[in-house]
């Protein structure tokens, strides 16, 4: 059983989560528009995975006999300046969500839910992996500057943090078998 406070906090998680898929989604959009397939292919994967941060949440709240509303999602943004301002846009909202993590974990301790503590550890450990991420990619942005041929080996980098990310996923998915 969890407090209505905790499943409407948990509700609110998922539609953070919803929006950052769809987000993230557009991006990876925008990318491939602009030719930089490295970076809508690293958007499409993180995308999956802020739809799978989703639905954790989801069977979470069905096992402790709590309801999980399908959020609407709102209009992400189409189309943006550059490169870096994705990115920067990624860490802005990864930030955002890491703060909100953090205030579910506070609820948890105001109520003794320590199921929904322990549920919410995986989060707290995938949001410092996902910032730092974030912040990695921007850093390696900025380092390669807005030259002649920069789009080309941002793009390129782009290849092997999607290939990073892709090695973690699946180390924790035979961790988990
Ligand atoms: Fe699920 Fe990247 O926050």
């Amino acid at each position: 059983m969890i407090s209505e406070n905790m499943e409407k906090a948990l509700n609110h998680q998922i539609s953070l989560e919803a929006y950052a898929s769809q987000y993230y989604l557009a991006m990876a959009s925008w990318c491939d528009r602009e030719g930089m397939e490295g970076a809508a292919q690293f958007l499409h994967f993180q995308s999956i995975e802020e739809r799978e941060h989703m639905m954790r949440i989801f069977h979470y709240l069905s096992e402790v006999d709590g309801f999980a509303i399908t959020p609407s999602i709102p209009q992400p943004p189409l189309t943006f300046k550059s490169i870096q301002e994705v990115f920067e846009l990624v860490y802005e909202h990864e930030k955002k969500v890491t703060h909100s993590i953090n205030d579910l974990v506070g609820i948890c301790y105001k109520e003794n839910d320590y199921n929904t503590l322990n549920f919410l550890q995986w989060y707290v450990e995938e949001q410092r992996e996902e910032e730092n991420q974030a912040r990695t990619i921007l850093d390696k942005i900025k380092l390669i500057g807005t030259g002649d041929q920069s789009l080309y080996f941002i793009d390129k980098e782009m290849n092997k943090f999607l290939a990073a990310a892709q090695a973690a996923d699946a180390a924790e998915n035979d961790t988990n078998a």
